[in-house]
C-alpha cells in the first residue's frame, strides 16, 4: 500500500500540473547513454550483410541492466553505473546511523519516479522543480501584486482620515494583555516573514548585491531565527485566537459590510461591531485557517511533531504546503499591516496605547461605539482606570 505521505505527494504533484503516479516500486533506470555508446561490440559481430539493417544478436548482447559493479568494471574500468542504478532504484545500503532516528540514512537519494508524459526523474528533483518553477515565481508574483495594488490604492485614495474632530475622550480598545499578545505575535510574524522572504527570494535581489559569503551568513542567521521564531509565533497565535475569537464571531451587518466593501471605495464607512467583516475575514482566513496550516507544516519542518517519521517525502510535502500557506498568509497580513499603520488614521494608536478617540470609534465601529455609550460594553476594561480617560456616557 502507498504510504499516506507518498499518496499526498501524488496529489500535490498532480495539483501542480503533473498527472502523477509516484511509483511505490523502484523503477529501473535506463542504461546511461555513455554506457550504451561505450559498450563493446557483441561477441558474435554484426550478423547482417546490409549495414542499414543492423540486427545485433540479442543473446550475445551483454545485459547491462543486470551487471554487477564488478562485472561492469571488467569491461569498462571505472564505470560504476550498476551501483548508481541501485542507488536510484531505492536500494537501501548500510549506514551506521540508527534506523529509528534516520530511517532513510541508507538511501543516498530518493527512488526515481515516473510521471506520465514526463521523463524518469528523481523525487527530490521533482520537488525542486515544483519549488523553483511554481512556488517561487508565482508566490513572488502574488506578493508583488499585493504590494503594488496597495501602493496604487494609497497613491490614489490616500490615508483613511477621520471626518469629524477628535473629542479627546478615549475608549479602551485593547487591554495590555491583548496588546502584548498581539505584538508578540506581530514581532514573531515579521521575523518569520523577512527571513522567509530572504530564504525564498533573496538569491534574486540580495545575492547579486551582497555576494556569496555575506549572503550565505545572512541566510544562515535568518534560517536559525526562523526556526526559533516559529514556535513563538505558534504559541502567540493560539493566545491571539482565544483572545479575539468572541468579537470575531459573525454578527449583524457583516454581510452588508462585505457587499459594500466596507465603504472603502465610496469613502462612506459601513457600521460594524468591535471588529468589521474585513477584520473577521483576516481573523478566520489568516489567523485561524492559514495559521493552523502554517504552524502545523512549520512544526513538521522543525521536526517538532512527536512520533512522526521524518523522511524526505514528508519534508517535501510539508515544505510545499508551508510555502503556499505562508505566501497566502503574508499576502493577507500585508493588507492588515497597511491598514494598521499608514492606511488608517488612529488605528495604530489603538494597538499602541490601547485607547482610541470616541470619534474614531463612532466613525469606524459604530455599533461597538453605540454599545459602549449604552453601557453594554465598559469603556475601560483594564485596571486601574485613569479617570480622565473614562468615556462620558
Ligand atoms: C507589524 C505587524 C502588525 C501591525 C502593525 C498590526 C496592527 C494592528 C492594529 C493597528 C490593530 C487594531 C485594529 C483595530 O483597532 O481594529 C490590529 C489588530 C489585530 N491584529 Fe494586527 N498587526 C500586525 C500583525 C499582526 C499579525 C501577524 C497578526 C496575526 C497573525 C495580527 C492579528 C491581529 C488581530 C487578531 C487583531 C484584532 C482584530 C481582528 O481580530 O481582526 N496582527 N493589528
Amino acid at each position: 500500500m502507498q504510504r499516506p505521505s507518498r499518496f499526498l505527494a501524488t496529489l500535490l504533484f498532480a495539483a501542480f500540473g503533473f498527472s502523477a503516479t509516484v511509483s511505490a516500486q523502484p523503477v529501473a533506470t535506463p542504461a546511461t547513454p555513455a554506457a550504451a555508446v561505450a559498450a563493446p561490440a557483441p561477441a558474435g559481430g554484426i550478423q547482417s550483410a546490409n549495414i542499414f539493417e543492423v540486427k545485433p544478436d540479442a543473446s550475445a548482447e551483454p545485459k547491462y541492466a543486470e551487471q554487477t559493479n564488478g562485472e561492469r568494471a571488467k569491461v569498462q574500468p571505472g564505470n560504476n553505473a550498476p551501483m548508481w542504478r541501485q542507488v536510484g532504484s531505492g536500494v537501501t545500503g548500510y549506514s551506521s546511523l540508527p534506523k529509528s532516528e534516520a530511517p532513510e540514512a541508507g538511501n543516498l537519494i530518493q527512488p526515481f519516479v515516473q510521471y506520465p508524459g514526463s521523463r524518469l526523474t528523481n523525487a527530490g528533483e521533482a520537488w525542486r522543480q515544483v519549488r523553483n518553477n511554481w512556488l517561487i515565481p508565482y508566490g513572488g508574483a502574488l506578493l508583488l501584486i499585493v504590494v503594488g495594488a496597495i501602493a496604487l490604492f494609497y497613491l490614489g485614495k490616500g490615508r483613511i482620515n477621520l471626518h469629524g474632530a477628535e473629542t479627546g475622550r478615549k475608549i479602551e480598545r485593547f487591554t495590555p494583555f491583548e496588546r502584548s499578545a498581539h505584538w508578540a505575535n506581530a514581532i514573531a510574524f515579521c521575523i518569520l516573514a523577512i527571513s522567509g522572504i530572504v530564504m525564498a527570494f533573496g538569491k534574486f535581489f540580495l545575492l547579486p548585491v551582497m555576494g556569496l559569503t555575506l549572503f550565505g551568513w545572512l541566510t544562515y542567521l535568518l534560517k536559525n531565527m526562523h526556526n526559533f521564531a516559529g514556535p513563538l509565533f505558534a504559541v502567540s497565535l493560539v493566545i491571539i485566537f482565544f483572545t479575539f475569537v468572541r468579537d470575531n464571531l459573525p454578527s449583524r451587518g457583516d454581510l452588508g459590510w462585505l457587499l459594500k466593501g466596507g465603504g472603502l471605495l465610496s469613502g462612506k464607512e459601513v457600521p460594524s461591531h468591535r471588529f468589521n467583516a474585513g477584520e473577521k475575514l483576516v481573523f478566520w482566513g489568516g489567523v485561524f485557517f492559514l495559521g493552523v496550516i502554517v504552524v502545523a507544516s512549520g512544526l513538521v519542518l522543525d521536526k517538532l511533531v512527536p512520533g512522526l517519521i521524518y523522511v524526505r517525502d514528508t519534508m517535501q510535502i510539508a515544505h510545499m504546503v508551508h510555502a503556499v500557506a505562508t505566501v497566502l498568509m503574508m499576502a493577507m497580513f500585508i493588507g492588515h499591516i497597511y491598514i494598521g499603520t499608514i492606511g488608517m488614521q488612529g488605528a495604530y494608536d489603538g494597538m499602541k496605547t490601547g485607547y482610541v478617540d470616541e470619534t474614531w470609534a463612532r466613525e469606524h465601529h459604530e455599533y461597538w461605539y453605540d454599545d459602549v455609550k449604552a453601557g453594554k460594553i465598559p469603556a475601560q476594561r483594564s485596571e486601574p482606570a485613569p479617570p480622565s480617560q473614562a468615556v462620558q456616557a
